[in-house]
């Protein structure tokens, strides 16, 4: 957690802004050993590591120094590490946040103004222990694997899905799940879904129920004891993958484990992951920057414990709000958005917001069809809603888990209490 506890509820809904780093503690003659290594070890590392997805090592001073230029663009304009959420606006506590402090992001800039030297070697932090490329962290009792893809040597980026069957023949919860990619290099990123829609591969099924999220370095979701994702009896896994083409022909098959919970066994807590907040009808004409909304309404009280923006290759931004039944709002998140990586941000469990029965989600989407957003591929033409990948989406997934009266009247104290 980097900073100030956020507490979100009806009654305490002031927004609590964070308040901007003091950029006064970064070094101002900072050295590779002493100031960078241990950026690049906690932020870096886990992709910029030989064989792993990313372009370049960046684990010595040696294969870093090259790069200095293109690292200090990419961390200035926080495109680096690949963390989007916008650290001014709303909840700021994220499990797995490697994103980088202001002081930090001062300290990689100073650095390279400076030259990029190296220091003394001796300043150097201990090397880190990465886990070994691709171990199970859990024990998984199910393992579902997708289909061989081939990604050949050399190819522009693959976006697709693979559905599969589960081999789970009836209603289970699911107590940890974890995705364990084939080969680290070519899979960019791989989300997985329970799908009971016959014809989920042609739909982006709002039926669909989210199950895991994987980019290198992620360990397994364990959910808290008491709490499971529900895997339907009926469904099966859905695959969508993000492949890369990494200069040698490379055939992947990703495996999906799961734990789950006895047969008979219902949690107190179920997990809901769905797509929320979905916008009507897209009109995004060519040359224009659009805001399209979306609204859910839940009739009980509820805790969120992530979200993640989906859209395409035109969306830019993605907000989330809560809507009082009084009216009242606050924006609980804003993340820019690149096509490129797909991120869950998990709320930190003491910062999960908390919302009366009776609230609205409010997803507000922004996409960008000019010629100024890079990844635009037509910025010539009208584009509309749908599901190639080249059509528009605009919702966001969420994840939750309703609470009784009793439960959110008591956790809306307890937040009180410590906000006091
Ligand atoms: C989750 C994995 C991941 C993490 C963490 C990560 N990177 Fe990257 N990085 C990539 C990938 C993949 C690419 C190439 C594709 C892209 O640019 O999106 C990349 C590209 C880059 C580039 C551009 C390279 C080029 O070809 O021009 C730089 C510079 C960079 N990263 C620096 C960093 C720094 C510095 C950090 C830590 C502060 C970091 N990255 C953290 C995966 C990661």
């Amino acid at each position: 957690m980097r900073n100030a506890r956020f507490v979100l509820g009806c009654l305490a809904a002031a927004a609590v802004m964070v308040p901007a780093l003091a950029a006064a503690e970064a070094p101002e003659n900072p050295t590779f050993h002493k100031d960078i290594e241990p950026i690049l070890q906690r932020s870096c590392q886990v992709c910029h590591r030989p064989n792993n997805m990313a372009p370049m090592s960046l684990m010595t001073y040696q294969e870093t120094r090259p790069w200095a230029r293109s690292i200090r663009a990419k961390v200035e304009a926080r495109e680096m590490p690949p963390w989007h959420i916008d650290p001014k606006v709303g909840v700021q506590s994220f499990k797995d946040d490697k994103s980088l402090s202001d002081d930090e992001i001062l300290t990689v800039s100073n650095w390279v103004q400076n030259g990029a030297p190296r220091g003394n070697p001796e300043d150097a932090p201990a090397a880190v222990e990465f886990q070994e490329f691709g171990a199970w962290t859990i024990e998984p009792d199910v393992i579902v694997t997708s289909p061989p893809h081939t990604v050949p040597s050399e190819a522009g980026d693959w976006w697709g899905d693979y559905i599969v069957p589960s081999g789970i023949p009836e209603d289970r919860y699911i107590k940890a799940i974890q995705t364990r990619a084939g080969d680290l290099r070519v899979v960019h990123h791989a989300l997985t879904y329970a799908v009971t829609d016959p014809d989920a591969l042609l739909n982006d099924s709002s039926e669909d129920a989210f199950l895991n999220e994987y980019a290198v370095g992620k360990n397994a979701d364990v959910y808290p004891d008491g709490t499971g994702r529900l895997f339907p009896g009926d469904a099966r896994v859905r695959f969508s993958f993000h492949y890369h083409s990494v200069g040698e022909e490379v055939t992947d098959q990703t495996d999906l484990g799961f734990v789950l919970y006895p047969e008979d066994y219902e949690p107190e807590h179920i997990l809901y992951s769905r797509q929320l907040g979905q916008a009507g009808e897209l009109d995004i004409p060519a040359g224009q920057v659009t805001r399209h909304d979306g609204y859910q309404k839940m009739y009980l009280p509820g805790k969120l414990t992530g979200f993640q923006p989906h859209m395409h290759f035109l969306g830019t931004r993605q907000c989330l709000e809560l809507i009082y039944p009084n009216g009242s709002t606050e924006m609980v998140s804003c993340a820019n958005f690149d096509f490129n990586w797909h991120i869950v941000y998990n709320y930190e469990d003491d910062a999960q917001p908390v919302y009366p029965a009776g609230t609205t989600l409010h997803v507000i989407s922004y996409h960008d069809n000019t010629q100024a957003n890079r990844g635009n591929h037509d910025p010539k033409n009208w584009t509309g809603g749908g599901s190639r990948t080249v059509d528009e989406m605009a919702f966001a997934w969420i994840s939750w888990h309703d609470l009784s009266e009793e439960e959110y009247a008591a956790e809306l104290e307890a937040r009180n209490a410590d906000n006091d």
